[in-house]
């Protein structure tokens, strides 16, 4: 197996007496896709809420590129590697979609005072890398055909994906895809599998949570399973789709 490039540490938080996320483990190696799942409440929003730095954890570790950065706040893990996605659209209806996803490169331009903890810093060749980047992006992600329109005229589910074109135009290590599918049809859902697996052709690693259980089965190498905000199984799809603690916990669900 490859290096970790994200590591969580027996990772425990709570919100008042509410224990959502209790001595958590895992690991997602580079080039990898690792699914998170578990039924409603379980806790995956709270641990990439954790991992982005959104609020403090109360206890564990969180390492990226083994940098520890429990303690950074939210915009070093970005400048360190760490993108996400939004639920909600943050785009700028104006711009272009080139000029939405050239905005996402800034974060890594500028030089940081991190730089040097993460072992980043541009070159001169930064300005071909990004032209190259930007293209590659503006492929993997089907907005090639729609680079100069502007964000505003764009389906929503190319919104959808322009958001994760922007997330990667960071240059980042790991991407965190929360709930990504929500709100899309079923041939948009097959679109953003092909997108999800060819992230990995940028070299970054995917963290991906989704309630559609077939684009989990379908785009993962491994799948971590949380339930009550604890790891129950972790695997590849076949051993999960198999595993009698994961399929109790969601006919609980059910039920
Ligand atoms: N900001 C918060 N304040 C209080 N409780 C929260 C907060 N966020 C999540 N929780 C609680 O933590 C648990 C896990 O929630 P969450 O991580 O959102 O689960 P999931 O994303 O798997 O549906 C739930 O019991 C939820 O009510
Ligand atoms: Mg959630």
């Amino acid at each position: 197996m490859t290096a970790p490039v994200l590591e969580v540490d027996t990772l425990c938080k709570s919100f008042g007496g509410v224990h959502a996320i209790r001595d958590l483990s895992f690991e997602v190696h580079e080039g990898e896709i690792l699914g998170l799942i578990g039924p409603n409440g379980s806790g995956k929003s709270t641990t990439v809420n954790s991992l982005a730095g959104i609020f403090p954890i109360t206890s564990g570790k969180l390492l990226l590129g083994g940098v520890q950065i429990d303690g950074l706040p939210e915009y070093a893990r970005v400048a360190g590697g760490l993108a996400r996605t939004f639920q909600t659209a943050s785009t700028f209806a104006e711009f272009t979609v080139r000029e939405q996803i050239l905005l996402g490169s800034n974060v890594t331009r500028t030089s940081h005072p991190l730089s040097s903890v993460f072992g980043i810093g541009r070159n001169p060749d930064e300005e071909a890398t990004l032209e190259e980047r930007v293209a590659n992006i503006l492929d993997i992600t089907g907005l090639k055909d729609v680079a100069h329109k502007r964000v505003a005229t764009i389906s929503s589910a190319q919104q959808r994906f322009l958001m994760i074109a922007t997330a990667l135009a960071s240059d980042p290590k790991v991407i965190l895809l929360d709930e990504p599918a929500a709100g899309l049809v079923s041939h948009e859902r097959k679109t953003l599998s092909k997108l999800i697996k060819s992230i990995r052709t940028l070299g970054v690693a995917v963290l991906v949570i989704e309630h559609h259980m077939a684009l989990i089965m379908d785009v993962c190498d491994r799948i971590v399973v949380l339930n009550f905000g604890q790891k129950i199984a972790e695997g590849t799809p076949e051993e999960i789709r198999n595993n009698p603690a994961v399929i109790d916990a969601y006919l609980g669900e059910a039920a």
